[in-house]
């Protein structure tokens, strides 16, 4: 895209940054280089391409475009959400300490607890939903904060600004999971935030058709080193799965809109449901950080939890359902419904769930673009098994 791309709206940028048209042929949808090797002229003299694990043009457009739509210097894609995590986790050294939000997404903890803790580096979790927490857990060690915000799946919320006052005097680098709210709604960086990821696996690609993840950098020292560990331990995202990306990424602007409106009117009727006992939700009013979702985030996004009172009758509704799907993941064009107990943090374990308040009766729901009365209706005559 043209210089005027770093003015142009969100919409604008996430359909022409890196979209540009292919200057071979004038293809608008942009080629996928399915290559593994590049051919050189002589040797050293190439066209800036040499082997695919260090770089593809698809790649780089993508790159590209996921940069300029979170306001960051480079965007390194990894092969999915967790590859991008694990490539944070490359930017410590054994010794350094991470404070983290007690409620992330179960795949998170259990890279960090069973893998990277045998590597020297140490983790200590605690409730980001009060800054004073971040600041009670800091020791001499520390080197980086990594929290959720919305967390998965209690929708609790994490002040960015407020915990940035903690850690940039400190020079300790937050890490914010951007996940559930897209760029569309959360802006991390500028809210000063140092490195921002994505599983593009949810709403980036929105159509549940590929995994992905993304790093997205705030300081060149950064991108440099992401870009040797892309080199270097090659766990990068292949040319199709990043074109995917590419095209879904056009739609952000105007799905998260449907998401935001449908995630609203399904809220408010779990809230007003009799069978429902609680609903976990950023945008109801009664939501305890409700405020703060009002001043750091311009949607509400579509992401709800709700409480049904039981593993049993959260079976019984999750049986039932026939327009939403029952499974794992979130953040694509059809409704998914899931029961975070036993998928995303059946890692936890019991105890851990119990620790900080996920029970067996809670669903969650990633609340797609379908027709809303469907989904309500759906929701509705679910219930109704309970
Ligand atoms: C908030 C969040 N972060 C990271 C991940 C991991 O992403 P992936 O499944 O693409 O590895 C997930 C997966 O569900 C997630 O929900």
């Amino acid at each position: 895209m043209p210089k005027k791309s770093v003015t142009a709206g969100f919409a604008t940028r996430a359909i022409h940054v890196g979209q540009e048209p292919d200057p071979s042929t004038g293809a608008v949808s942009p080629p996928i280089f399915a290559t593994s090797t590049y051919v050189q002229e002589e040797i050293g003299k190439h066209k800036g391409y040499e082997y695919a694990r260090v770089s593809n043009p698809t790649r780089t457009r993508l790159e590209s475009n996921l940069a300029s739509l979170e306001g960051g210097i480079a965007a390194p894609v990894f092969a999915s959400g967790m590859a991008a995590i694990n490539a944070i986790a490359t930017l410590l050294k054994s010794g350094d300490h991470v404070v983290c939000g007690n409620n992330l997404y179960g795949g998170t903890p259990r890279l960090f607890n069973q893998v990277w803790s045998n590597f020297g580096l140490e983790f200590t979790y605690v409730d980001t939903s009060d800054a004073r927490n971040v600041a009670r857990a800091i020791k001499k060690n520390t080197r980086m904060v990594y929290v959720e915000t919305p967390t998965n799946p209690l929708m609790a919320l994490t002040d960015i600004r407020a915990v940035v006052d903690v850690t940039k005097s400190k020079k300790i680098d937050l890490v914010v999971d951007n996940t559930f709210m897209s760029p569309y709604f959360q802006r991390p960086i500028d809210l000063g935030a140092d490195l921002v990821i994505h599983s593009t696996t949810k709403f980036l690609n929105g159509h549940s058709d590929g995994l992905g993840g993304v790093v997205v950098c705030t300081r060149p020292e950064q991108a440099e080193k992401l870009a040797f560990l892309q080199k270097a331990a090659g766990a990068i995202l292949s040319p199709f799965e990043c074109w995917l990306i590419l095209r879904g990424v056009k739609t952000l602007a105007i799905r998260m809109e449907q998401h935001d409106k449908s995630g609203r009117i399904v809220a408010d009727f779990l809230s007003r449901h009799k069978k429902v006992k609680k609903v976990f939700y950023p945008g109801l009013p009664d939501h305890p950080q409700h405020e703060l979702a009002l001043k750091q985030m311009s949607g509400f996004g579509s992401m709800i939890t709700f409480e049904t009172g039981s593993l049993a009758n959260a079976n019984k509704m999750l049986r039932k359902v026939r327009v939403c799907s029952l499974g794992e993941s979130l953040g694509g064009v059809e409704t998914l419904i899931s029961h975070p107990a036993t998928m995303t943090h059946a890692a936890y374990g019991e105890k851990g769930r119990k620790a900080i308040g996920i029970t067996d009766g809670m669903v969650r729901i990633s609340v797609g673009i379908e027709n809303v009365e469907d989904l309500v209706a759906d929701l509705d005559q679910a219930l109704a098994a309970i």
